[in-house]
């Protein structure tokens, strides 16, 4: 098969790296980009069509296999479900929607135009994480008692103005969308789908003027007896503090940590399991004033051209991404419930 051919949507910070990752992976092409705002063209530094819509791109007739979808939160499902109607395969970054019921909208779509949709959650291919996932996969940790997960990083006021749909919202949603879906999705591909899910949102920082509060504390429960806890917040001082992943069970202990769940911190199993070297090997997506998540998105790419030649179902799709807007909608709700 010849190289796989790419259109990026949204030229902004993430997908001004995919333009960087495109051209440099030899089995894909990038060939037109589409931005609604013009003034975006001069940040691609390959000379490639460039559209103001995704119809006007449609209406061009540029042959092109996939799309990837890095525009504000709440335009990914629309935006899915036309390039799927439209006969293209979907990368859609995070997260896929602020609605579990537009996520299944979009798994309608895809199921009807025998395309597929590849959920951008590059956190996965994080050497700790794929040691996590097959330590609870070997169930070396025993039930699940108490989990933890920690998530307190920084967003600024430049954050939000340089790209104001981040404040909204019905663009943006919060910081669980935004920031810490990535660390839903693991917890959830890796210890499995909580229940009972209850939460409490407040803003620590109130000189940020979002539409949404910062910070909360979500409860649930996981497994038959286990109880889990998410604290998170996004006023930490000027810098990401941590993302951290703890998990206490009946045949072990085990913590991930460092800012985005990248180190192993802790270790103490009933059986014996290998324990890699762990340091040094993710960094963070580096958008120059803040950091982001694991820097993997050029592994999730091979994935996909790997993915599309084979003609193989997305490692990470659609469904295991309903998981995770179901968990942050079910947080919302409820601490929207009670505030009133
Ligand atoms: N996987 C990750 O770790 C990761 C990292 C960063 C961002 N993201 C996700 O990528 C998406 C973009 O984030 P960003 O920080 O790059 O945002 P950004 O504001 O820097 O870029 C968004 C771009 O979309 C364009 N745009 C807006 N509406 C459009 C429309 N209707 N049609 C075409 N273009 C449109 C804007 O002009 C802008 O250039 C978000 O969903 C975010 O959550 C994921």
């Amino acid at each position: 098969m010849n190289k796989i051919k790419f259109v990026i949507i949204g030229a902004g910070n993430i997908g001004s790296k995919y333009v960087s990752l495109l051209n440099e992976l030899p089995d894909s092409e990038l060939i037109a980009v589409v931005d609604s705002n013009f003034g975006r063209r001069k940040f691609i530094d390959k000379l490639v069509p460039f559209f103001t819509s995704l119809e006007d791109f449609f209406t061009s007739k540029i042959q092109a296999d996939v799309i990837c979808i890095c525009t504000p939160n709440g335009l990914h499902p629309s935006q899915t479900i036309d390039c799927l109607n439209a006969g293209y395969h979907v990368i859609c970054e995070k997260p896929v929607a602020l609605k579990a019921d537009d996520v299944l909208k979009m798994m309608e779509a895809e199921k009807i135009s025998g395309k597929k949709v590849f959920a951008v959650m590059q956190n996965r291919y994080s050497p700790v994480a794929i040691w996590l996932k097959k330590l609870m996969s070997l169930k070396l940790v025993g039930e699940i008692r108490l989990l933890q997960i920690n998530c307190f990083w920084n967003r600024n006021n430049k954050y939000y103005n340089d790209s104001p749909w981040r404040a909204t919202r019905e663009l943006g949603g919060g910081p669980l969308y935004s920031q810490f879906s990535h660390f839903i999705d693991l917890m959830i591909w890796i210890c499995g789908n909580p229940k009972e899910i209850r939460s409490e949102f407040f803003t620590l920082n109130k000189e940020i003027n979002t539409q949404f509060q910062d910070s909360g504390i979500i409860n649930f429960k996981l497994g038959k007896n286990g109880k889990g806890v998410f604290n998170f917040t996004n006023a930490a001082f000027e810098t990401n503090i941590e993302s951290s992943l703890t998990i206490i069970g009946s045949k072990g202990n085990v913590k991930v940590g460092g800012q985005y769940m990248e180190k192993l911190d802790f270790v103490n199993l009933e059986q014996v399991f290998e324990i890699p070297v762990f340091e040094n090997v993710t960094k963070a997506n580096n958008y120059t004033y803040y950091k982001g998540s694991a820097d993997k998105h050029d592994v999730f790419l091979k994935k996909v051209i790997d993915c599309i030649k084979n003609n193989q179902e997305p490692e990470i799709g659609l469904a295991d991404e309903l998981n995770v807007i179901h968990f942050i909608e079910q947080a919302v709700l409820f601490a929207e419930a009670k505030s009133y």
